[in-house]
């Protein structure tokens, strides 16, 4: 890796939180060695309505062998997240500050949302809420476009400390029902649909065949609150109004289902609202939300964030890793579904006092430069991505970029895989006009935020390196037999003791928490990725390192692909490997072996691929489904994934194949391997 290092613009390193790597070794060490003192001094900006106590300010227990697997942070500490995001910034005397500019799909659709105003819609919605008979620690379920009802109904939640769970809007009734079930949510909160540049999404409807799921299962939602979105569409004019604009738009678009007895409209509720809600205080360890993620045996894992320690870690991470300065303008692209979402699109940004910009759309839509416009038209500084979208455009001429100005820019994101050399550059080069820093930032949902990642205004940067940790946070690696690895060298890639915003455990199963994270490694957290570290000590980290799957950023389990595949009649074995892909990074690569006197052919190829969109969601649809009349396995009847994952890159080479129950499996494979 004998790389070029590109420093950051002296321009950025003048107005720099942390202007030197000096400054950063400075506090990384002391964030290490004391971190009580480090983040008892960041969590003075924040109110407490009762402090923590000081020698519980920061316990926990990472060995498993010594017991069950906590983490605490500022026990005693009682305060509420709403309030120290939006009440704080209003008393202080920036309710007029705007906290979102809202991008529609449609550029002539957008809107713009005050701390003020803010405040008083969450407020309200807490006090829908409350109607509905929602208490603390009810769980609340939220499937959403990227509109501001999105934040409203979050931050509503956490103003009465109530649990939202909100699900990524491209998923699956399927997976939508599993997580209601699993949260044993009360309510959900939908709109009625969306665009997604020229393809419009029914998301009532799936709501409704989600629940038909879960009745069903004997179970039962009490309450589902519906946006009236599309409708909206159609009266920019309400939409400028504010976040409740209603009108009398298409009525062919909005002719949802409705159940009398369960179904209401967001603008009815809000109607008669109240705008002003007293917050609930809540514990530092109460928890704040759940996020399902894939796990690798197949059934997501509901993970738990809590209430303080995340919200000091969001803030903190947001300030440092976007050098976020009042005036800036910062700009996430991420759907709110995802950890991104949460940390970097609404609790990070709010957290700082922040101005962002909020997209609905898709980058392609109505032309190629979409979020180049957007960068113009809000005189966007800070801009955060994903490799995957970034490649994505780069397919293009460059005039997509450069007829725009993109001249406000200062610091650029990168998340959710590892980004390659040439993306990077075109990134740093193109978009960045070479003036710009790059964060490429390392974390999971599980972290919560940033753990690994670069600081703008210090570290010199290594194309597809994510650099040094965050403050707080203490990477190792780890070879096959939990030895650490010093200096230059590969292994697993874990964490020695908890920063603040990290998970607490998995919804309801924390043994599985335990068994999935702290298992494999006594005393480290796993985070199931492999990472190399250079002669200079930077980490590069190089991708999951289990049965787990990367397509476009969004992270999935082989066996949830291969259970959905079994389940077709016609299929009697799956197989689901990666598969490199320039755009997405990966995709799925399915080999499928026929049950007895069926045929594979291209009808079950079709039927198979859409069983995956309708089962687990659009961005899970495999790339290739190949013909297996026997899968390669062990006498032990384990199958081979490292022969199959090499037959799907195109190998001849497959190794090894002395210990397969029949040879012969390889070379039949080989042949009926598609032309892709
Ligand atoms: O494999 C790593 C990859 O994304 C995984 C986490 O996925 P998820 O929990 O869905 O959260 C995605 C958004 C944070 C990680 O285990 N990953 C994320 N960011 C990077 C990355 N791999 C390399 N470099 C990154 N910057």
């Amino acid at each position: 890796m004998a790389d070029k290092i590109y420093y950051p613009n002296p321009e950025i390193v003048k107005r720099s939180h942390c202007s030197s790597m000096e400054q950063y070794r400075e506090m990384h060490r002391k964030s290490i060695e004391d971190p009580v003192k480090f983040w008892s001094e960041i969590a003075k900006q924040f109110y407490w309505e009762t402090p923590a106590i000081e020698d519980k300010y920061f316990t926990y227990n990472f060995n498993v062998d010594k017991g069950d697997v906590f983490i605490k942070w500022m026990e005693g500490a009682t305060t509420n997240i709403s309030f120290n995001l939006l009440d704080k910034a209003v008393k202080s005397g920036h309710g007029d500050k705007i906290a979102f500019y809202w991008e529609g799909n449609d550029p002539e659709d957008y809107s713009r949302l005050t701390y003020k105003k803010l405040l008083e819609e969450t407020c309200r919605f807490a006090n829908v809420l409350k109607s509905k008979g929602i208490t603390k620690g009810d769980r609340v379920v939220i499937y959403m476009p990227n509109i501001l009802e999105q934040p409203i109904a979050m931050l509503a939640c956490t103003r009465i400390g109530a649990v939202h769970s909100v699900v990524f809007a491209g998923y699956s009734s399927d997976s939508l029902a599993e997580r209601i079930l699993d949260s044993k949510a009360k309510v959900l909160i939908t709109a009625d649909g969306v665009w997604r540049g020229e393809k419009l999404l029914l998301l009532k409807n799936i709501c409704d065949e989600a629940l038909e799921k879960v009745k069903k299962q004997d179970y039962q939602i009490e309450c589902c609150i519906v946006v009236s979105h599309l409708r909206r569409l159609n009266n920019p004019q309400g939409r400028m109004n504010g976040v409740n604009g209603t009108s009398n738009g298409d009525t062919e678009l909005t002719n949802v289902s409705w159940d009398n007895d369960r179904d209401v409209w967001w603008h009815d509720e809000m109607e008669d609202a109240e705008p002003s809600c007293y917050p609930v205080w809540l514990a530092a360890e109460d928890p704040l939300f759940i996020l399902y993620t894939s796990g690798s045996t197949g059934k997501p894992k509901g993970l738990l964030h809590t209430t303080a320690g995340y919200m000091i870690f969001a803030a903190t991470t947001f300030k440092y890793v976007f050098d976020y300065h009042p005036g800036d303008v910062y700009f996430c692209t991420a759907d709110i579904g995802w950890i991104t979402g949460h940390t970097y699109v609404v609790y990070g940004p709010l957290g700082c006092g922040a101005t962002s910009v909020l997209f609905e759309g898709v980058p392609f839509y109505p032309d190629k430069d979409r979020f180049w416009k957007i960068v113009d038209k809000y005189k966007v500084t800070q801009f955060y991505t994903a490799p995957t979208a970034i490649r994505s455009l780069m397919k293009f001429n460059d005039d997509y970029v450069t007829r725009n100005s993109l001249s406000t820019l200062k610091v650029l994101g990168s998340v959710g895989e590892p980004i390659n050399t040439e993306a990077w550059l075109w990134y740093y080069n193109i978009v960045g006009h070479g003036k710009c820093s790059i964060s490429d930032t390392f974390f999971q949902t599980e972290t919560g935020g940033h753990v690994i990642t670069p600081l703008p205004g210090c570290t010199p940067m290594k194309p597809g390196s994510a650099t040094f940790p965050f403050f707080g946070v203490l990477p190792e690696l780890l070879d096959e037999d939990g030895h650490i690895v010093e200096g230059e060298g590969e292994g697993y890639l874990v964490f020695r003791q908890p920063w603040p915003g990290m998970m607490r455990t998995l919804y309801g199963n924390h043994k599985r928490f335990q068994s999935a994270y702290f298992e494999r490694f006594k005393g480290y957290y796993c985070t199931g990725d492999g990472a190399k570290r250079d002669a200079d000590g930077y980490l590069w980290v190089t991708g999951r390192i289990d049965d787990m799957l990367n397509v476009s950023g969004h992270l999935m389990s082989t066996a949830e692909v291969e259970n959905v595949l079994a389940e077709h009649s016609s299929v009697a074995e799956a197989a689901v490997v990666s598969k490199k892909h320039t755009v997405k990074g990966e995709c799925l690569y399915c080999f499928i072996t026929p049950s007895d006197g069926k045929t594979f052919d291209e009808k079950l190829q079709i039927e198979l691929k859409k069983r995956v969109r309708e089962r687990i969601g659009a961005f899970a649809q495999p790339d290739v489904i190949q013909h297996a009349p026997a899968l390669p396995k062990t006498r032990s009847g384990k199958i081979m994934r490292r022969m199959l994952r090499k037959i799907a890159a195109g190998e001849e080479d497959v190794g090894d194949t002395t210990t397969l129950a029949d040879e012969t499996v390889i070379k039949l494979l080989l042949e009926l391997r598609p032309k892709v």
